[in-house]
């Protein structure tokens, strides 16, 4: 369901709710109004512009650290989260959260590992390979599932993009797999170190295929939580899925902010798919699906394609109503994936045809933004600093 960073340029591809929780989310979006639209004395791309903790004190539009800086290091690993906090991320995305055999969650962005780590050179793991049905698409390779933990940690991360981000391969082989309680005592070692709290977004990948095969996230991701006491509404940790029940599961067991992430117009979510439900994300950007959505999350997580569509040749049109709409009902947005790179900007933004070139990404940014989006997920943080403080500028 979820995207891999590998289909470009078509990113279009890819307790109780309560009133304070929202009462929050309103000084947020409020604050985003303000600051993209650039009005004086309104702009609150400023740390602490709302107190009290929670998603009301962090800047808007708020920077988050796609898998990391992904941008310049292999995704998902302790390098590559450090870099984006170093770069000015207000959040980090640590991270896209999968199972081991022995029931350890670990940071990767699906359960195949072969395309992130090593472990293809790994002969002693050759005849893990094998090939499953994941979310009904047939996937060859090795899965976290049939692996310990202790198996996991021989291996190490590479580059997943590695024609458009050839630099990233200096730093292949340099890190291990990060579990979610390593990322949980890093969040405190560098809230310590920085005199602040640093704000993680983890996401719970494939929770009915591995809810499925015994594995289920929701219930560990949360007694992690509890466990390092951040399971409250002012707790700086984001839960986010792709699956919306994954979101209403974690609804009755955390106070945490949730976000329900949504895919291009025409998909199901997986859970809908196994529940014979027929409805598509189409049906959950209406009106009446962003309330459902309301009751159990505090935001939603769109691809940037359905704040503004592109046309066949890749350019963007005009915004659709989806701002407004998630903000009238009190949902923050945070949609994905920046990325500097021209393959994936809209082709307005593109500069020449290089695959690993940079085109006008502070365009992007700024057009983004303009929308009046609460943030967004990006490989490159510094661009997105940088942009929002163009932004803010006026
Ligand atoms: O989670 C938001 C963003 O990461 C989009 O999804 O596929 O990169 O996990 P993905
Ligand atoms: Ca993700």
């Amino acid at each position: 369901m979820a995207t891999d960073g590998t289909r470009v340029p078509q990113e279009s591809e890819d307790r109780a709710g309560g009133t304070a929780r929202r009462a929050l989310l309103g000084a947020a979006v409020l604050g985003a109004g303000g600051a993209v639209l650039g009005l004086p004395g309104t702009a609150s791309a400023a740390r602490g512009a709302g107190h009290g903790g929670g998603l009301g004190s962090l800047p808007v539009p708020t920077v988050i650290g796609h898998r990391g800086a992904s941008g310049y290091r292999p995704e998902h690993t302790f390098g590559s989260y450090q870099l984006a906090l170093d770069l000015g991320a207000d959040i980090v995305e640590a991270g896209d959260l999968v199972p081991t055999r022995d029931g350890h969650l670990v940071c990767r962005h699906e359960p195949e590992i072969g395309g992130t780590t090593d472990v293809a050179s790994h002969p002693e793991f050759a005849d893990r390979r094998t090939t499953k049905v994941v979310d009904g698409v047939p996937t060859t390779g090795w899965f976290t599932e049939d692996f310990s933990l202790a198996e996991l940690k021989r291996l190490r991360a590479v580059e997943r993009i590695r024609a458009n981000r050839p630099h990233n391969t200096l730093y292949d082989g340099r890190w291990e797999i990060p579990t979610f309680e390593e990322v949980l005592r890093w969040q405190d070692e560098q809230s310590r170190r920085r005199g602040r709290p640093v704000w993680i977004y983890p996401e719970t990948k494939h929770p009915s295929y591995f809810r499925k095969l015994g594995l289920p996230l929701e219930e560990r991701v949360a007694a992690l939580l509890r466990r390092h006491r951040k399971d409250r509404r002012t707790s700086p940790v984001i839960v986010q899925s792709f699956e919306p029940s994954s979101i209403e599961r974690l609804n009755r067991l955390v106070d945490n902010p949730l976000v329900v992430l949504l895919s291009s117009a025409n998909s199901r979510p997986w859970d809908f798919v196994e529940a014979g439900d027929p409805r598509t994300v189409a049906d959950l950007i209406t009106p009446r699906g962003l309330r459902e959505i309301a009751g159990y999350a505090q935001g939603i997580g769109p691809t940037l394609d359905l704040v503004i569509p592109r046309d066949a040749d890749g350019r963007l049109t005009r915004p659709t109503t989806l701002v407004a709409d998630a903000h009238r009902v009190g949902l923050v947005l945070h949609p994905w994936t920046m990325r500097n790179e021209n393959p994936f900007l809209p082709a307005d933004f593109r500069a020449g045809t290089d695959a690993d070139a940079y085109g006008d990404a502070f365009g992007a940014f700024r057009t983004y933004f303009a929308t009046g989006i609460d943030g967004v997920f990006t490989d490159n943080p510094d661009t997105a600093v940088l942009a929002r403080e163009d932004c803010v500028k006026g």
